[in-house]
Formats: C-alpha cells, sequence, structure tokens
C-alpha cells in the first residue's frame, strides 16, 4: 500500500483525505501538507494524521496529490519541484492546469496524473475523471483508480477533454444546486412552506438521479415518462424551452470551459 501525501489539503484535499480514511487506508499510510499553521492543528485533530512540511512529503511519500489552487502550483512547485524523485507519481487535483505545467516543474522522467474530482466525494458519490500525463503509464493509472474509487466512480479520460470534464462535473454540483434552490423558491411562490417545498424537491432530484444511473435509460425517455399529452409537465417545458434554459446551459458550460482555458493560461 503506497504513502500519500495531500499537498495543500483545503476542501478538495480534506475530502480526498476523509474518503482514503472511511475506506480503511490506514492513517500512518497518510500524510498532509498546510500552509497555515493552524489548518495543520485543525487536521491533525480531525483525523489523526502526521502533518509535515513539503519537501519532507516529498521525501517519505510515494505518490504526491497536489491540491492546492491552480494559482498556488507555481510557488509550490518553485519549492519542490527539483526535489521530487522521479520514482514518485504527482497526482494534480488542479483545475485547468496542463500535466505539461507540472512536467516543466518536475525532472524529467516524473510520471504526473491529473484528476478532476468533484464535492459529492464527501458522501462517497464523487465523479472522477482520470488521465495520463507524461511517463504515466497504466500501473499509475491503476494506482489513482485505487486511491478514488472508494470516493465513487472513476472514468478515464484523455487530457485534452479535461477542461470539459472540469465544465461538467467538477462544477456540476453547483449547477444542481441552484436548480434545486430555483425550484425551491418556485414552491414558496406556488404557496407552500419553505421546509416542504425543500423535502419535495431534494427527494425528488435524488430519486431522479437514482432513475438516472440505474435505469440505463436516456433523460429523454424518463421526462417522456413524466409527460403526458396536454398535462401540466408540457406546459412547464414549454416556459423551460421559452426561456432558453437549454441554451443557457450550452453557453454556461462553454462559459466555465473557457474560464478553465484562462486560469490555466494565468498560472503558467
Ligand atoms: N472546490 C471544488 O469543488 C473543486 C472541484 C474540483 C477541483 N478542484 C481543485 O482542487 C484544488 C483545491 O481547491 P479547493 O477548493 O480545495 O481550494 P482551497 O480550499 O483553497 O485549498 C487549497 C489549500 O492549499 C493550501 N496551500 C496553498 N499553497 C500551499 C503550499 N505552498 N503548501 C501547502 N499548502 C498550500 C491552502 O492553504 P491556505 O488555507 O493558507 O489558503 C489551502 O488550504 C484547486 O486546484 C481546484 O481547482 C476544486
Amino acid at each position: 500500500m503506497h504513502t500519500i501525501a495531500v499537498i495543500g489539503a483545503g476542501k478538495i484535499g480534506e475530502l480526498v483525505l476523509s474518503g482514503l480514511l472511511r475506506s480503511g487506508w490506514p492513517a500512518e499510510k497518510l500524510l498532509v501538507t498546510a500552509r497555515r499553521p493552524e489548518r495543520a492543528r485543525e487536521l491533525t485533530e480531525r483525523y489523526g494524521i502526521r502533518v509535515v512540511d513539503n519537501l519532507a512529503a516529498v521525501s517519505e511519500a510515494d505518490v504526491l496529490a497536489v491540491a492546492v489552487k491552480p494559482q498556488d502550483a507555481g510557488v509550490l512547485l518553485d519549492e519542490i519541484g527539483t526535489k521530487v524523485p522521479t520514482d514518485k507519481l504527482v497526482v494534480s487535483l488542479c483545475a485547468g492546469l496542463p500535466t505539461s505545467f507540472f512536467a516543466l516543474r518536475l525532472p524529467e522522467g516524473t510520471p504526473v496524473v491529473r484528476v478532476m474530482t468533484n464535492t459529492p466525494a464527501v458522501v462517497d458519490e464523487a465523479m472522477t475523471a482520470i488521465s495520463a500525463g507524461p511517463h504515466a503509464t497504466g500501473a499509475h493509472l491503476a494506482i489513482v483508480e485505487e486511491m478514488f474509487t472508494p470516493l465513487g466512480a472513476t472514468i478515464r479520460v484523455p487530457e485534452s477533454q479535461q477542461d470539459a470534464v472540469t465544465a461538467l462535473s467538477g462544477s456540476g454540483p453547483a449547477y444542481f444546486y441552484l436548480l434545486v434552490e430555483a425550484m425551491i423558491d418556485a414552491g414558496i411562490l406556488l404557496g407552500l412552506p419553505r421546509q416542504v417545498a425543500h423535502e419535495l424537491i431534494v427527494q425528488t432530484a435524488i430519486g431522479s438521479a437514482v432513475m438516472l444511473r440505474d435505469s440505463g435509460e436516456h433523460p429523454v425517455k424518463l421526462r417522456e415518462q413524466v409527460t403526458s399529452p396536454a398535462g401540466t409537465t408540457i406546459s412547464a417545458i414549454r416556459e423551460l424551452e421559452n426561456h432558453g434554459v437549454r441554451a443557457a446551459l450550452l453557453a454556461a458550460l462553454e462559459a466555465a470551459r473557457d474560464r478553465a482555458r484562462e486560469i490555466a493560461s494565468q498560472s503558467s
């Protein structure tokens, strides 16, 4: 079993760390680094794992999971880049940053894998997309799958698709939360108490998601089952189409993809 260091344990780093612990990864095989002493104390108290400095993580761990913000990755690699032995596996969780960003700052031959996960990792329902970067073999991808499978589903994609993945599933939970928030407001507009509207729509979201996952049916087919001729649903759908909801989603995801590219260009 490999020793994994989470470098920069903020929101996503902590999700990975807690998921690994829940899956039974031994605490003594995990290390974490933090920039602020109070954050380091918090992580030690919460998880009982060792907080070390970045250079100790590099020398002690086999896998370095980099979970700093993309704009902090340059400074981090200025500190550790040249010190990383080529037998370590570097796993980037940074949105937008291409593996070439790491390869340029690491010794030639260091394997790099790029990962885009999402916040439902907290309930072991993450969607994690994994791409091989320079020098990463099938065995390296398998190690990363072993790390992320306990947190939810994993998929291998070519790195050229990662900005689209970031826009779709990386940011995806936010779109669903926005939709649910708006539907709760709609329930209130129709006279329902807030708590009732919340309960109705959250369970409807869960039920619909489970059906989408488990039935294997296309969403159009599932929607047609709820859309009877001259019924209530089609009246609502006409309004959604009138208001350009589909076009809004296409434009929104394109904007997220473009922003991922912009962040990468600002970081390099
Ligand atoms: N949030 C999401 O939903 C999501 C989804 C997919 C991917 N991601 C990616 O995951 C990465 C982390 O995002 P996040 O939301 O978890 O950000 P975050 O909460 O700000 O976490 C980043 C952590 O890294 C620490 N850090 C920065 N530089 C460091 C250094 N040189 N050494 C040690 N620690 C350092 C920060 O310390 P301080 O506390 O001092 O700032 C912070 O705790 C990003 O690259 C993001 O693109 C995020």
